[in-house]
């Protein structure tokens, strides 16, 4: 049976969601849809040519907004639910899967394709619409200041307080559908680590960081992550 633990932080990438039709960054057919990535997530991009940059969100919203949680969404859902313990989502996605799955705490470090952000006045839009160069905060009223709310190659992480704590405290690091290629995210591990926690990473290959990992469970996450679950599940607060 596996050990219980007390506060769980799952990482998640975009394999999670691979087999909810979504395609992953490094995959030959890759998010990115063949644009450079120098093109569409750069905050130079951005300012250089922002009706170009918004097109690229606003077209992959529709997909995004009809794509359904698979059973690995579901079981972390059920988890933080039903688990004796904090389990908390730190997710790399700018999908709502988790949301949609029923999950409630859930830290987007890189945003959100449902949400734009206003630059004059810094709050955020919630809306699957198009959001352009034309669009008026509804908060401060000001048009032409909207910028979807993506964390650009660049830009600082979202929610980032929140996470080094949780690293910090967790007794249990859980990595899912990741390359680990990526910065800060990719650092999460050894923070984590170093602040004691197990950590177990999930994948359907070995990852660049793998080392930094004490277990490895390869598979599809739509199977591997719901019996890992069922049997945290199993586990009892002994304290
Ligand atoms: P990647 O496309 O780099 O990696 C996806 C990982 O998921 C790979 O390691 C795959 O082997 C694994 N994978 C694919 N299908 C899987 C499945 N069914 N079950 C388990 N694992 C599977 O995506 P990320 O690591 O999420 O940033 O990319 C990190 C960041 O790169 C993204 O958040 C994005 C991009 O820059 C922003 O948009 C800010």
């Amino acid at each position: 049976m596996s050990k219980h633990y007390n506060n769980i932080v799952v990482l998640t990438g975009a394999g999670i969601s691979a087999e909810s039709g979504l395609a992953t960054f490094r995959s030959s057919n890759g998010l990115w849809n063949n644009h450079r990535v120098e093109d569409v997530a750069t905050i130079d991009a951005f300012e250089r040519n922002p009706e170009y940059v918004h097109a690229f969100y606003n077209d992959m919203k529709p997909e995004l907004l009809k794509a359904k949680p698979n059973p690995a969404h579901l079981a972390l859902a059920e988890l933080e639910h039903k688990y004796d313990g904090k389990v908390t989502v730190v997710t790399q996605n700018v999908d709502t899967l988790h949301e949609k799955a029923g999950s409630e705490k859930v830290l987007h470090i890189h945003g959100q394709i449902n949400q734009a952000v206003c630059l004059n006045c810094g709050r955020v839009l919630e809306t699957w619409d198009d959001v352009d160069t034309q669009t008026v905060c509804p908060h401060c009223k000001i048009a032409g200041m909207m910028k979807p709310n993506i964390v650009f190659f660049g830009e600082s992480l979202l929610c980032m307080d929140e996470v080094e704590k949780l690293l910090r405290t967790c007794d249990l690091f859980v990595s899912i559908g990741t390359s680990g290629v990526v910065y800060p995210a990719a650092g999460f591990v050894q923070t984590a680590k170093y602040f004691g926690a197990d950590t177990i990473e999930f994948n359907l290959e070995t990852t660049s960081n793998n080392y930094l990992f004490d277990k490895h469970i390869f598979g599809k996450s739509s199977q591997t992550v719901p019996e890992f679950a069922a049997e945290l599940l199993k586990t009892k607060n002994e304290a």
